[in-house]
């Protein structure tokens, strides 16, 4: 359990309920398991436990003011979601549920709630008629068809003196179910990955390069969703705007050629995505000085660079198991992605369409997915528009269930 949580990103809610009292412990457990906690109390939580004991068992500042000047100019209930490897509700109270169902927004928590991209888990903590009440189970239903995880209740004896279903899970459960959540077991423990992103950057001289509009959203977002599964994840990037992912050994480089080479020396691995936005050609020459504007024309000269993904897809026994490339095509997407996948030997090819404006630098994306069947065929599967976060969960989702049937 302690590997699943180390360097974990926890966000918890805790919201109103005498149970609030064990969330308190849960703070200690996940943060002793190596996670790190950043805790969001809400006003009904505040009436249970005080921020003080939560920020001195988180050793962090506890957010609860969705119109605090500072939080939102520093931080902000976005980047607090989305900062986060999962989004855990722990008393989750029915007034916090039925707003999550309903999509309210009133205060810090439920806009988070509502602003996340994150896996969500919610230890549901009421009454017993409450719990069983027909509003709180439709709640409940809605949640879990949008894919939120729901941990207990338990049976039992309950602080109003009644004995039923409501209880909050115990502290060890929630812990248990968490780590299962990031668990090695089922996953990708134990695997090695290796991911390309963003654009290269090929200079022709100190201050002028050929590159592209790559923003490194999509390739991030798969490193983060690979290590999420327990994977030891490499990213090989290049020059973006993003932060390191945590957790991630993250390797930045500048050319084509700095790539490949950071690629090799990467390898073994067991699965290799590249969703680099890579120059084809480069400069045959760098300039050391500025060049100068002089002639009216000027022809550029370039040098071919190596293919990476073919690289890799052709590495003999250094060969990663799995191989997935991506196309970025204009025009006739599934003829070009399909022979791509082909020509670089690769066995799964995400193919996007990045006419203008589609794809470079958006926070959404549309992809197909092609695979070889190993019997000459191609299969596609074509997935609606979603976010690069979902697209990136979705596709590990898949190399999740390739190496649990390979
Ligand atoms: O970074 P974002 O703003 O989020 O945008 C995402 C994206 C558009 C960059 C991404 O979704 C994408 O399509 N990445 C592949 C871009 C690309 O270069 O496609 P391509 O069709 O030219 O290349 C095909 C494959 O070969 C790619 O896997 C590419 O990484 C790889 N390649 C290409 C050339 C080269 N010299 N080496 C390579 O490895």
């Amino acid at each position: 359990m302690t590997n699943a949580l180390q360097n974990r990103r926890i966000l918890l809610v805790i919201s109103g309920g005498i149970a609030a009292y064990k969330s308190l412990d849960l703070i200690r457990r996940l943060r002793e398991a190596g996670a790190e906690v950043r805790c969001v109390l809400t006003q009904g939580g505040a009436q249970f436990v005080t921020p003080l004991s939560v920020a001195a068992l988180s050793e962090d500042k506890v957010y609860s003011d969705l119109w605090s000047l500072t939080d939102e100019a520093q931080m902000g209930h976005i980047r607090l979601s989305r900062e986060a490897d999962l989004v855990l509700v722990a008393p989750a109270s029915a007034n916090m549920i039925g707003k999550m169902a309903q999509g309210l927004a009133d205060d810090l928590a439920s806009t988070i709630l509502l602003a996340t991209d994150k896996p969500v888990m919610i230890a549901p903590a009421m009454n017993v008629m409450m719990w069983t009440h027909a509003a709180v189970q439709a709640n409940i239903k809605t949640l879990q068809q949008r894919g939120v995880k729901i941990l207990g209740p338990a049976s039992g004896l309950m602080a109003c003196g009644e004995e039923g279903e409501g209880r909050m899970l115990e502290v060890a459960d929630i812990l248990a179910a968490v780590a299962a959540h990031f668990s090695v077991a089922g996953s990708l423990g134990g695997k090695r990955a290796l991911v390309t992103s963003g654009p290269t950057f090929e200079p022709l001289d100190p201050v002028r390069f050929i590159g592209n509009r790559s923003s490194g959203k999509q390739g991030h977002a798969i490193a983060k969703a690979l290590y999420a599964q327990g994977a030891e994840t490499i990213l090989v990037t290049g020059p973006t705007a993003l932060p390191d992912p945590a957790g991630i050994k993250t390797i930045r480089v500048q050319t084509a050629q700095e790539m490949l080479a950071a690629c090799e020396a990467s390898l073994p691995v067991d699965v290799a995505v590249c969703a680099a936005a890579v120059a084809d050609w480069r400069p045959s020459e760098m300039s050391d000085e500025k060049l100068k504007k002089g002639a009216a024309k000027a022809v550029l000269e370039l040098a071919k660079n190596a293919d990476i993904l073919a690289t890799l897809a052709k590495a003999g026994n250094r060969r990663p198991r799995l191989v997935v490339g991506f196309a970025a095509e204009t025009n006739d997407m599934l003829k070009n992605a399909s022979e791509k996948l082909v020509r670089k030997n690769c066995d799964w090819l995400v193919a996007n369409d990045v006419g203008s404006g589609k794809v470079f630098n958006q926070d959404d994306n549309e992809v197909t997915l092609l695979r070889r069947d190993g019997k000459g065929q191609t299969q596609s599967d074509a997935w609606p528009r979603q976010s690069k976060d979902q697209v990136a969960r979705a596709l590990v989702e898949e190399i999740v269930s390739f190496f649990k049937t390979a």
